[in-house]
C-alpha cells in the first residue's frame, strides 16, 4: 500500500493503543511516522515492530503539556504532511469527583496538549502549502456519559478545536478532522477498569463492551483504518467534521 507515500506523520500517543493503530497502518501505508511520547518503553517497541515489518519511524520522547519541549522536536523535521492528535488520558467521575487537580491534569494532556501540536505545526503546514490534522475525540463530547464530567469536557474542546482550526487554514490547504470513537479495547480502557473497578474488572469489562449495541468494543485498528482514510488523499474533500466510529452507541442505544 502507497497511500501515505513520502508523506512525514506525527503521531502523538503513537506508543501504545490506537496510536500505536495509527502509527502502524501509516507506517505500512509508506508514511514516515514519528511517534511523539511519554513512554519510551512501548515507543521503541512500535518503533521497531515498523521497521521489522520494512517500515520507517523514529521517537521523540515528549510531554505534549510542554510547549517548550514540542516547539524543540518540531523544529528538528524537515517537514510535516500529517499531524494525529491523539495522546489523551482519561477520569472517571462526576463533578463532584472531579478534583481540581483531576480537571487540571485532564484539560492539560487532552486540551492543551493538543493545542501545543497544532501552535508547532500549523505554520509548518502553512509555509509547505498544506497539511491533514486529525483530532482523536469522543462519543463522551456528543452524549451524556455518566461520571465522565472531566473527560467529556475535555473532548467537546477537540471538536471545537477541530473546527476552528479548518475554518482558518481553509485557504491554507490544510485539512482538519476528528474522531469519535466509542470504547475501543486498548491499555487506556483496562487501566481505568483496574483504577476505578477494582475487583470488578471482569463484570465492568463485560458491561462496557455490551454498552455499544453491536455487542463488543472496537478493535484500535478498525479506528487506524478511519484515520488512515481521513489522512489520505482520497479524503481530499473532507473537512470540519467529526466522524463517530462507534458500534451504533449513539444512535442505537435505546
Ligand atoms: N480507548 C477508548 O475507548 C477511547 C475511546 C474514545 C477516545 N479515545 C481517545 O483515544 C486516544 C488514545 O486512547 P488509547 O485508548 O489508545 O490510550 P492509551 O492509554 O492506550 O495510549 C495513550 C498514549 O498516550 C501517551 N500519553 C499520555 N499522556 C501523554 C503526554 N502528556 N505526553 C505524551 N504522550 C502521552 C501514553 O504514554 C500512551 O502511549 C485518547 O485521546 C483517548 O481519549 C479512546
Amino acid at each position: 500500500m502507497n497511500t501515505l507515500k513520502d508523506k512525514l506523520a506525527v503521531v502523538t500517543g503513537g506508543g501504545s493503543g490506537i496510536g500505536r493503530a495509527i502509527s502502524m497502518s501509516f507506517a505500512a501505508a509508506g508514511a514516515e511516522v514519528h511517534i511523539v511520547d511519554m513512554n519510551e518503553a512501548v515507543s521503541n517497541a512500535v518503533v521497531q515492530e515498523i521497521v521489522h515489518l520494512g517500515g520507517r519511524a523514529v521517537y521523540h520522547q515528549c510531554n505534549v503539556t510542554d510547549q517548550k519541549e514540542v516547539l524543540d522536536l518540531v523544529q528538528q523535521l524537515a517537514k510535516i504532511d500529517i499531524l494525529v492528535n491523539n495522546a489523551g488520558i482519561a477520569h472517571v467521575g462526576n463533578v463532584e469527583k472531579c478534583t481540581e487537580s483531576d480537571f487540571e491534569r485532564v484539560f492539560q494532556v487532552n486540551v492543551k496538549g493538543a493545542y501545543n501540536l497544532l501552535y508547532a505545526v500549523v505554520p509548518i503546514m502553512k509555509a509547505q502549502g498544506g497539511g491533514v490534522i486529525l483530532n482523536m475525540a469522543s462519543i463522551a463530547a456528543l452524549v451524556g456519559i455518566s461520571d465522565r464530567f472531566a473527560y467529556s469536557m475535555s473532548k467537546g474542546a477537540i471538536h471545537a478545536m477541530t473546527l476552528s482550526v479548518a475554518r482558518d487554514y481553509l485557504q491554507d490547504h490544510i485539512r482538519c478532522n476528528s474522531i469519535s470513537p466509542a470504547r475501543v479495547h486498548t491499555p487506556f480502557v483496562d487501566g481505568f477498569i483496574q483504577a476505578n473497578y477494582p475487583g470488578q474488572e471482569a463484570e465492568m469489562f463485560e458491561k462496557l463492551s455490551k454498552s455499544q449495541p453491536i455487542g463488543r468494543m472496537a478493535a484500535p485498528d478498525e479506528i487506524a483504518k478511519l484515520a488512515l482514510f481521513l489522512c489520505s488523499d482520497d479524503a481530499a474533500f473532507i473537512t470540519g467534521n467529526d466522524y463517530p466510529i462507534d458500534g451504533g452507541f449513539i444512535n442505537l442505544n435505546n
